[in-house]
């Protein structure tokens, strides 16, 4: 292939920045080495991908520029690295590295979690909150998930959570804010339904959109750890640090539970050298996380506008994603037509048949869903 054909490839491959720290740092692989067709490392051109919660504006240059150096040292296993942002985590919450468990994004733990609940019995969460995880005892057949019953507000009942736990339950799983809603809980009344809750069995709160809230740390149940109570806390490295590629997310809970759940599959073994390099990088980029949040707020309030002026309502979020209600519409019709638009969404979570959540991303392609949207419903009506 001609040498300027292969680099205009690479550069279609990869983002700006990417090829230009690529090219930079490792000035020893050629550009036409690594050539890759474009959909092989994100959305074909054209299309607005706005169905995983993603983060475009990431990787941070910091994190991009980490990564490369990273990989240079492939080779070697990561055992330091993953003592490296352990330990960062842990002095930020004055917790030691042993109440931390690193995992190939959240999700490594957030199983992990659910097998060890499922062992000493059910799991307990709202009718809608993000169950992937979870579901993993039901699809192996080691336990089940119990659910309160559906509310018309979509919130999370802190006291009706409460008064289902009994002896049954041996984990109550909160995912605050919650995923597909966006909503928020009140941080005193979460902190109070933690400690009240975690002495009857543990409670698992999952805090991947944390970052994204306007006061991260008020929101954050992180604190009760540090207290005693048996509570675990999820997070990533998936939303606002633009990572979800790089697959790292961590648990912080007492060292005991994190033995525990060390046995099923977290730890340093599932971990790799660059998306360790990007996390650190990133763990503390304020500067990126402020522009990400302020990117994200921008693309909440073209949503909510065109939602409002196409006679819609969508639930208050304070995260990168919408839960739109569509009125008597199909929210899998609704997506299979915006697909035809090349704008990429989610379909139906349970029997929410009207709703429909559609993700922060590039202004443009939040454009795009912004345009589509009247289409899309008048060809519906
Ligand atoms: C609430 C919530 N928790 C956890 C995850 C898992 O993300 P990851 O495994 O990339 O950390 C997601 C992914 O969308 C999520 O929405």
């Amino acid at each position: 292939m001609h040498k300027s054909m292969s680099r205009r490839l690479f550069l279609q491959g990869t983002t700006a920045a990417f090829s230009a720290a690529a090219m930079g740092a490792a000035a020893s692989v050629s550009a036409k080495e690594m050539v890759r067709p474009t959909p092989l490392y994100g959305p074909p051109p054209g299309v607005a991908k706005l169905n995983a919660n993603e983060n475009p504006y990431g990787p941070s240059p910091a994190a991009l520029k980490a990564m490369m150096q990273a990989s240079q040292k492939g080779a070697y296993y990561v055992y330091d690295s993953v003592m490296r942002l352990k330990t960062m985590i842990a002095e930020r919450h004055g917790l030691t590295p042993d109440h931390i468990a690193l995992g190939s994004g959240s999700s490594a733990g957030l199983v992990a979690a659910a097998i060890v609940a499922a062992h000493k019995g059910s799991i307990l969460g709202p009718d809608l909150f993000w169950d992937t995880t979870a579901k993993v005892v039901e699809v192996q057949n080691i336990g089940e998930i119990k659910r309160l019953p559906k509310l018309d507000s979509l919130a999370i009942d802190l006291d009706a959570m409460y008064a289902a736990i009994d002896d049954s339950v041996s984990m109550v799983q909160v995912t605050n804010p919650n995923n597909p809603t966006g909503m928020l809980i009140d941080p005193v009344a979460m902190r109070n339904f933690c400690i009240k809750a975690s002495k009857k069995c543990t409670v698992l709160a999952d805090e991947a959109y944390n970052e994204l809230t306007d006061n991260g740390d008020a929101n954050s149940v992180i604190p009760l750890i540090k207290q005693g109570h048996d509570v675990i806390v999820a997070r990533t490295f998936s939303k606002i640090y633009g990572l979800a590629g790089m697959r790292v997310g961590y648990l912080i809970a007492q060292p005991e539970k994190i033995q525990e759940m060390q046995r099923y599959g977290i730890g340093w073994y599932g971990l790799n050298q660059a998306g360790l390099a990007g996390a650190i990088a990133s763990y503390e980029d304020h500067k990126f996380m402020d522009y990400s949040r302020a990117k994200v707020k921008e693309a909440r309030e073209m949503v909510s506008a065109a939602v409002k002026e196409n006679g819609l309502t969508a639930l208050p979020s304070v995260t990168n994603f919408m839960f739109v209600n569509l009125g008597d519409l199909n929210a899998e019709t609704f997506r299979a037509e915006m697909e035809k638009e090349n704008v990429l969404i989610r379909g139906i979570y349970r029997d929410y048949t009207n709703w429909s959540r559609v993700s922060m991303g590039y202004l443009e392609d939040v454009e795009k869903y912004t345009s589509a949207l009247p289409k899309v419903l008048h060809r519906m009506s």
